[in-house]
């Protein structure tokens, strides 16, 4: 009875002859399964302590948080990826991904660089209330916007805007620090002069290495600037770098950036396999995004009834997770940009708006199951939260 049970399950038997296979013809490593486990959970712990051991001024918004082990080791990482970082602010147990700014090679800290972003919730404490000798949690360093040497070849462009620079100079310093051979054209959209971070390093590397071209483009210059003024667009694009065939791209910005760029590079037909993004947090205008009905307003409130139990109220315009956390209801995140999948619940009733750039699982479609990091209630709703 057993047996049969377990035959109608999906792909059950076909699982049960690849294990007879395995028993007979691999090597058995059950032996080893404790020293492999103690090795994963070095290399990818679940939490880091982290304690801030410097904190840098690089522009009048922006700084850099030097943090390193408070307990055991860093674990290694890829440059590119980010840390989730978790804080407690005025009783809200919250958390905000950063990328690391540092490069892999240097493995004694993670410097993670924060712009201001105006009225930020984490922004605004961790430039202004963290100082040096505090400590603080994360994840262990994650994400997918890193180099693949199987599929990105040696020939890269990187478009970044504001703080979208971070895990660029992450790759800059490790490809120019190490010698790799990789060709680089960086080009890094800021609002003014003044915003531009990193500039003198990005300087005097471009000088010392031949294969870093940087191009600064400023949208908001002051009268008399001399460089390059305007947006991102596909002419100057074309035009900064020789040819667009056979280069990766990479784009990393906030979603306002994202949308502009993604165009400009469809402009200049460039395969999608050949271009990798990363989106910095939610759109600053969610209403604006396409596919937002015009019937709610980003100020509308909703009731949210969670596990049939209790229910908060929920803005609009604002990821859910924001509510729920400032109703001390914490749901696991990593990426809060809806890629992870981490923070997936199952949505009972009511609708959300998710943008188009939130990576949704077909299963999650067809059983409901949505990313409150990224999804935006359009009216009362019924969620089923883990307990
Ligand atoms: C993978 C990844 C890496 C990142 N790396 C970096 C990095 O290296 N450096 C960096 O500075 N940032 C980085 N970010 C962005 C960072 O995680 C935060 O989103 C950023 O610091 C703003 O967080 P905050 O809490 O200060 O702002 P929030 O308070 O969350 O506000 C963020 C924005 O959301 C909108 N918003 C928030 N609340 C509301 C509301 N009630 N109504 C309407 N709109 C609202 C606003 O437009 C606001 O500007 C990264 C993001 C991701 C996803
Ligand atoms: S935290 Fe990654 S999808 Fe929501």
């Amino acid at each position: 009875m057993k047996g049969t049970i377990k035959n109608q399950i999906e792909g059950y038997p076909e699982i049960k002859s690849e294990i007879a296979v395995l028993r007979k013809h691999a090597l058995d490593r059950s032996v080893e399964r404790g020293q492999m486990m103690e090795t994963i959970n070095r290399l990818h712990p679940s939490r880091l302590k982290l304690k801030i051991s410097d904190v840098v001024k690089e522009t009048e918004s922006t700084s850099t948080l030097r943090l390193v082990a408070a307990e055991g080791y860093l674990p290694p990482f890829q440059a590119g990826q980010f840390i989730n970082v978790f804080l407690d602010i005025k009783g809200v147990r919250t958390s905000r991904p950063y990328s690391i700014s540092s490069p892999p090679n240097q493995i004694g800290f993670y410097d993670i660089t924060i712009r201001r972003v105006g009225e930020g919730f984490v922004s605004d404490f961790l430039l202004d209330d963290v100082s040096r000798g505090d400590i603080i949690t994360s994840t262990a360093p994650t994400g997918n916007f890193f180099y693949n040497p199987l599929f990105h070849g040696k020939d890269l462009v990187y478009i970044a805007g504001g703080s979208g620079i971070t895990p660029f100079m992450s790759m800059i310093r490790e490809v120019t620090d190490r010698g790799l051979g990789r060709e680089i054209s960086l080009i890094y959209g800021s609002r003014t002069a003044d915003d531009i971070v990193f500039g003198a390093e990005l300087e005097s590397r471009q000088r010392r290495y031949s294969n870093l071209k940087v191009h600064h483009i400023i949208s908001e210059p002051e009268e008399g600037y001399q460089g390059l003024s305007g947006f991102i667009t596909a002419d100057l694009i074309r035009s900064l770098v020789d040819s667009v065939e056979d280069k990766m791209f990479y784009v990393c910005g906030p979603e306002a950036l994202y949308a502009f760029v993604l165009k400009e590079l469809e402009q200049l037909e460039i395969p999608k396999r050949k271009i990798r993004v990363e989106v910095f947090g939610p759109p600053a205008e969610i209403n604006k995004q396409p596919g937002w009905p015009a019937s709610v307003n980003p100020g509308d409130t909703f009731n949210v009834s969670l596990n049939g139990k209790h229910s908060i109220k929920a803005v609009a315009g604002e990821p859910l997770m924001n509510s729920l956390e400032r109703n001390r209801l914490v749901v696991p995140a990593s990426c809060r940009s809806g890629e992870c999948s981490l923070c997936r619940t199952k949505l009972l009733s009511g609708k959300v708006y998710q943008p188009a750039s939130v990576k949704m699982r077909k299963s999650d479609s067809k059983f409901n199951y949505i990313h409150p990091c990224m999804a935006y209630p359009l009216e009362d709703l019924e969620l089923m939260l883990q307990a």
